[in-house]
């Protein structure tokens, strides 16, 4: 795949069919303004010329293969979810304050008392070598060089070893237990012993194997992705469990499903029990779920809807946000991602109540556009965003950002 890029350029108006592109689709006038003379403009050929995150989302669809952009892209059912985790943002604007000293602006937060330059961080996204030959490698070097926190999944092309390795510190690591305890307890010494400060399970995906969601954009890209693919995916399989690196020298001969189907309260306190460090939970939207958590033990809850992968029609996950911080209080981090695609958005978050937010597809559409110079525009661009609209707003510190400095919009 190295010498990809805009090798697909030709199935761009294939794609283009598919309602694959609700990022593009929303912020409409705006967008129009902004977009008057993208077509005059010479085409991008480095990291460093791209204005923003969106961009890199056509870049890395010209880059990559139908079946592997759709893979990126897709939501479930008619993606109204990816749609919604987007477009909540625009639902609310910032009260700037004029009146306060913004000569030293920094966005600095600790967070599990490790100092993060900024509140951002990576979220699980599986299989990167399907995006880029230096898949996972190329992300966490990245991460290493904007000092930035990493999420690996559990169903990653990489092992947790070399991927932290390559960022230079212990990652997290996102967690799909499968249904059989024994593979549990091997993923977690594994992700334990390589140094591991944090176990995240994910608790939004209810399906089997192969990923058994209702995802259609992915599904029709696939229909027009003629390729037999021997060279990418995780060890060349759609089958994780199996495949991974993650689960290998684990016997998986008994495992049905990634996720058990009986994450309950007494399963919490049973991994509770497992995992020596940080124990965070991803894929809460409710208030309930998010006290239920912290009542089992869970060190922070993760505001997600998988990027809108799994189940369509839920609520973004800003507008989970408030009744689950509140529900919280300051007891444990509440983290969210979904959607983000602006410093403005990780500020309307933070107001909200976020501790830090995290990115998936834009990390993805960087790796896949320029390899790891991508990941790190994607990035700068982030958290140059944000110091800027954090000076205009009047907020120098992430913890002077409050609830007041957002409202819900009248304008529609
Ligand atoms: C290609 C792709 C793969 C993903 N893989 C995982 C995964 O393995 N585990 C997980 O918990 N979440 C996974 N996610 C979800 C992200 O961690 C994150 O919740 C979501 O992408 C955030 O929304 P955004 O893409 O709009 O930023 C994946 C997302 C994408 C786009």
């Amino acid at each position: 795949m190295k010498n990809s890029r805009f090798r697909y350029l030709t199935r761009r108006t294939v794609l283009g069919g598919l309602a694959i592109l609700p990022v593009a689709a929303s912020r409409s006038l705006a967008g129009s303004i902004s977009q008057a003379f993208v077509r005059e403009a010479p085409p991008i050929t480095a990291a460093d010329q791209v204005l923003n995150v969106m961009e890199f989302e056509a870049l890395a669809r010209d880059a990559l293969p139908p079946a592997h952009f759709g893979y990126i892209a897709t939501g479930a059912d008619d993606d109204r979810t990816v749609v919604r985790n987007h477009d909540a943002f625009s639902h609310y604007e910032i009260r700037a304050r004029r009146f306060v000293d913004v000569s030293h602006v920094d966005a600095a937060r600790t967070v599990f008392g490790a100092s993060w330059a900024s509140p951002i961080y990576l979220s699980a996204v599986s299989g990167q070598r399907a995006f880029h030959p230096d898949a996972e490698l190329g992300t966490a070097r990245a991460a290493r060089t904007r000092s930035m926190q990493m999420m690996l999944s559990g169903v990653g092309s990489t092992a947790v070893e070399p991927v932290s390795e390559a960022r230079g510190a212990p990652v997290w690591q996102q967690l799909y237990p499968t249904d059989d305890w024994a593979v549990t307890q091997g993923l977690v010494r594994r992700a334990e012993h390589a140094g591991c400060p944090a176990i995240v399970l994910t608790v939004d995906t209810k399906a089997g194997l192969n990923y058994a969601r209702n995802n259609e954009t992915l599904t029709r890209a696939m229909r027009v992705d003629s390729r037999t693919c021997t060279d990418c995916h995780v060890n060349n399989s759609h089958d994780p469990v199996h495949k991974a690196p993650m689960f290998a020298g684990l016997d998986v001969s008994r495992v049905t499903s990634l996720a058990p189907p009986d994450i309950t309260p007494a399963y919490l306190d049973r991994l509770r029990k497992l995992v020596s460090g940080k124990l965070l939970v991803k894929g809460v939207v409710t208030a309930e779920d998010a006290e239920l958590a912290v009542a089992h033990g869970v060190d922070g809850v993760i505001v997600s809807n998988h990027g809108g992968r799994n189940e369509d029609t839920l609520r973004a996950t800003l507008d989970c946000l408030p009744e689950i911080a509140a529900a919280v209080g300051k007891r444990v981090p509440v983290l969210l991602d979904g959607g983000v695609r602006r410093g403005t958005d990780v500020f309307k978050a933070l107001a909200l109540g976020a501790t830090a937010v995290g990115i998936g597809r834009p990390q993805a559409w960087g790796l896949a556009a320029f390899g790891q110079p991508g990941v790190e525009r994607v990035i700068d661009l982030l958290n140059r965003e944000l110091l800027q609209i954090m000076r205009q707003a009047g907020t120098p510190t992430l913890s002077s950002i409050t609830p007041g400095h957002v409202i819900a919009s009248t304008w529609r």
